[in-house]
């Protein structure tokens, strides 16, 4: 007998950009309707850097989240900058991570870091305020190559700041869930494309702009690793969609905008994948568990979210109140086997 329905405790996406203003109101509700919470990223345009903003942009997330505002926790984060011992301990209570992008890697990482080594100070408050580190692991390398380049400097800084719990955001390669097994301190998070796709499907054929994405997906037998990592219930893997909705005229213009917009096919799609491959069991762990566990989450709500057998189609673009801004999602017009039941 194949299994009707499926729930999960708490499912929480560990990596989402839900951006601002309309375009945050037209995509926040599809995360807020079935997660437990997300971790959010700040870059905003001017970046998240500072309490004040931090605690207004949550303000205008909940705001966004309607009726789910109390069922869904933001776990909000800073944009990495060089921040002072007090600050940190300011924001501390507010504050789930701080997340350095480096220098112009991706979408609105003007601000980012340009030399890690000059941080030292902010790493070691970090540390001492239990202060979780994710890190966009790309050099500015060529473009296949930038996740790999970085793993030397996630290693350096797991050696140096040996009780900072650093998480590998979105990672893509073989070789970084392979250094993701060397120290106690490094987690990771990978997202549904990554699970899914290859450069392949993004330029194989007709270039694909709404798969593309940074980092951008890489071989298949990255893909395997990262599945099989998946799949394993690897205890330091976790769901981070890094879905990150565009206009649809920044994906389908000339100059594409990085970013796959996920959020609405999430949970439905991944319990697809995990029953293709038999291990359904091992959803629960990817979604929530690890996440929890490796973050000591406590006050998550006490949020189930259940997933029926029961098919639908993808819509092939969301418009917001405005009647302009659209975004498309991740498998548009697909028919998929499971949703979310409301
Ligand atoms: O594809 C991406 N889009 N990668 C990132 O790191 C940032 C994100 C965005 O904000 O659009
Ligand atoms: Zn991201």
């Amino acid at each position: 007998m194949t299994t009707q329905s499926l729930t999960l405790d708490r499912p929480l996406d560990m990596h989402l950009h839900l951006r601002d203003g309309e375009m945050l109101s037209l995509v926040a509700p599809h995360s807020a309707s079935c997660l437990a919470g997300a971790v959010i990223m700040p870059n905003l345009v001017p970046p998240v850097d500072s309490l004040e903003s931090l605690l207004s942009y949550r303000e205008r997330i909940r705001a966004a989240c309607g009726a789910d505002a109390e069922r869904f926790q933001p776990l909000m984060t800073l944009f990495f900058r060089e921040y002072s011992h007090e600050e940190l301990a300011a924001a501390r209570p507010h504050l789930f991570a701080v997340k350095l992008y480096p220098h112009g890697v991706t979408t609105n990482s003007e601000a980012g870091v340009r030399s890690i080594e000059s941080a030292a100070a902010t790493f070691q408050a970090m540390e001492e305020l239990g202060i979780p580190l994710l890190v966009h692991g790309e050099t500015s390398g060529f473009v296949m190559d930038r996740e790999r380049e970085f793993l030397p400097i996630y290693e350096r800084l797991a050696r140096q700041y040996p009780r900072l719990k650093i998480t590998m955001e979105h990672i893509t390669t073989k070789a970084a869930v392979e250094v993701l097994d060397k120290y106690e301190n490094l987690a990771a998070t990978v997202t549904l494309q990554h699970l899914l796709i290859t450069l392949d499907d993004v330029a194989g054929g007709l270039l694909q702009p709404h798969l593309f994405c940074k980092p951008i997906a890489k071989r298949p037998e990255d893909r395997e690793a990262l599945l099989g990592a998946a799949l394993a219930g690897h205890p330091k893997l976790m769901m981070g969609s890094d879905s990150a909705p565009h206009p649809r005229h920044a994906k389908e213009g000339c100059g594409c905008a990085a970013g796959v917009y996920s959020a609405p096919v999430l949970l439905p799609r991944l319990a697809e994948l995990f029953e293709e491959h038999g291990v359904l069991e091992k959803l629960q762990g990817f979604v929530s568990d690890h996440a929890r566990a490796w973050h000591d989450l406590r006050n998550v709500p006490a949020r189930q979210v259940t997933l029926l057998k029961e098919s639908w189609t993808v819509p092939m673009n969301y418009t917001g109140a405005d009647g302009v801004t659209t975004v498309v999602p991740f498998e548009a017009g697909r028919t998929l086997p499971w949703r979310v039941r409301p």
